[in-house]
């Protein structure tokens, strides 16, 4: 058993719907097999563990374990390629990279490199876009296993429009996708995601190999892209003659439900948000992607208002980086620049969809997202960079919703001290471990 003595923010109640945020300056949480059992005053808590140790954080600040609802595992080395749209992106820079991945040598560096940039990130939570090849994703498992990171991912199908050596068959798509199945879903942390990489790549026989799958391993994850760019949407329309409309390519094959996340939705149309809405399914807001490739301003207010939920996604590499505070920011200007169109985001807004919405996309509600009892303790503690603006702002605020505004404008991973999933701690003075549970 260990006490946590800390100040704490995080969002229970959802600001979407009347919550406010939750913010306790002097909090103790007491932690026993991972999961948080008790949360008060030290002197209301200490009777569980009267002469354990109390880690004292109370130089930081402690937030939920971030959760990063749409993010490319082979696209780490491509961050940062501006100034094109959509498709040129892929063709120029994405697409050469992902084939680099054929060689499980080489993903695995690729997979190491990705899951310590999650944690410096302090991001604990996360469904993983991943590879074209079954080896490349065995490895995205394996090296998220060691940190005991949240992963659900899954193999990356398409079979037209991409260079030959990302296409797959039907019924390979069919046969690795349960093999792989077989051998992570519900296996430690991980989870199993169905991944057609969008309409655009995939016939209306690899989505039905992907139904199938999908009712094979019985309880799977489903994530597609979907109403990202005006040119991929109308070749969607041009593909797919009897959908009515983009939603419709997945939904017609039965691959919309509760367990499925769809990444962008921004152009879509008020038909295609009522299937969401009866669906379930949740839709993965990537703010900086949006705006690094053009692709346009996202209609929260049209979502929330429909009743579809949405989560936050960086969506690396056309996003601009891992750090989910730097998209909870630029979620916050895209909704400014939308003008009387726009949803205003308040700081609590910004932490809600980097953490509980996040969790309750991903169905891991009632187990991380925030730092109530019964949780595990999936955390983050920011210590920032001494001297730097976010330190100097948060020495100088008493406000706790200010508080959180200065590290959404400012924090960057290097003010990610530690983290911890279900209670192993996997970061330390903003060194990464590397080796958690089994
Ligand atoms: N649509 C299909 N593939 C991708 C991708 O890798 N990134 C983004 N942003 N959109 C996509
Ligand atoms: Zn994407």
């Amino acid at each position: 058993m260990t006490i946590y003595r800390a100040r704490v923010l995080d969002t229970p109640d959802d600001p979407f719907a009347g919550g406010t945020l939750r913010a306790e300056d002097d909090c103790s949480l007491v932690v026993l097999d991972g999961a948080v059992v008790a949360r008060g005053a030290l002197a209301d808590v200490r009777h569980h563990d009267p002469e354990g140790l109390v880690i004292d954080l109370r130089d930081g600040w402690l937030l939920p374990g971030l959760v990063d609802t749409h993010v490319h595992y082979p696209q780490v080395r491509v961050i940062g390629a501006l100034g094109m749209p959509l498709l040129e992106w892929l063709d120029r820079c994405a697409l050469p990279e992902e084939q680099r991945l054929a060689s499980d040598d080489y993903a695995r560096l690729v997979a190491q490199e990705f899951c310590a940039s999650l944690v410096a990130a302090g991001t604990t939570t996360a469904l993983v876009f991943g590879s074209h090849f079954a080896g490349a994703v065995d490895q995205l498992f394996e090296e998220a296993a060691r940190y005991g990171l949240r992963v659900t991912s899954g193999l990356v199908v398409s079979d037209r429009g991409l260079p030959e050596p990302l296409l797959t068959t039907p019924e390979r798509a069919h046969a690795e996708a349960v093999a792989l199945a077989s051998r992570w879903h519900g296996v430690g942390h991980a989870r199993y995601a169905i991944t057609p990489r969008f309409s655009f790549s995939a016939s209306e026989a690899v989505l039905e190999a992907c139904a199938g799958a999908a009712e094979e391993i019985g309880d799977a994850w489903f994530t597609s892209h979907v109403n990202e760019n005006a040119a991929e949407v109308a070749e969607v329309a041009r593909l797919f003659p009897s959908a009515a409309h983009y939603v419709g390519t997945y939904d017609d094959h039965g691959l919309l439900g509760p367990r499925s996340v769809l990444a962008h939705d921004v152009h879509a149309t008020d038909a295609e948000l009522d299937v969401l809405a009866g669906r379930r399914t949740s839709v993965a807001h990537c703010p900086s992607s949006n705006a690094a490739l053009g692709s346009g301003l996202f209609p929260l207010a049209r979502h929330v208002d429909g009743g579809v939920a949405v989560a936050l996604g960086s969506d690396v590499g056309a996003g601009t980086g891992f750090s989910l505070f730097k998209e909870g920011l630029q979620a916050y200007f895209m909704q400014r620049l939308l003008a009387d169109a726009g949803l205003p985001l308040t700081p609590a807004h910004l932490l809600h969809l980097a953490t509980s919405a996040g969790a309750r996309a991903l169905g891991l509600g009632d187990r991380v997202g925030d730092l109530s009892v019964g949780k595990q303790f999936d955390a983050i503690c920011l210590r920032p960079v001494r001297g730097t603006e976010l330190d100097i702002g948060l020495r100088h605020t008493e406000v706790p919703e200010e508080a959180l505004g200065k590290i959404f404008a400012l924090a960057s991973d290097a003010d990610v001290a530690d983290v911890w999933v279900g209670g192993q701690q996997i970061a330390s003075g903003g060194f990464i471990r590397g080796h958690a549970q089994s």
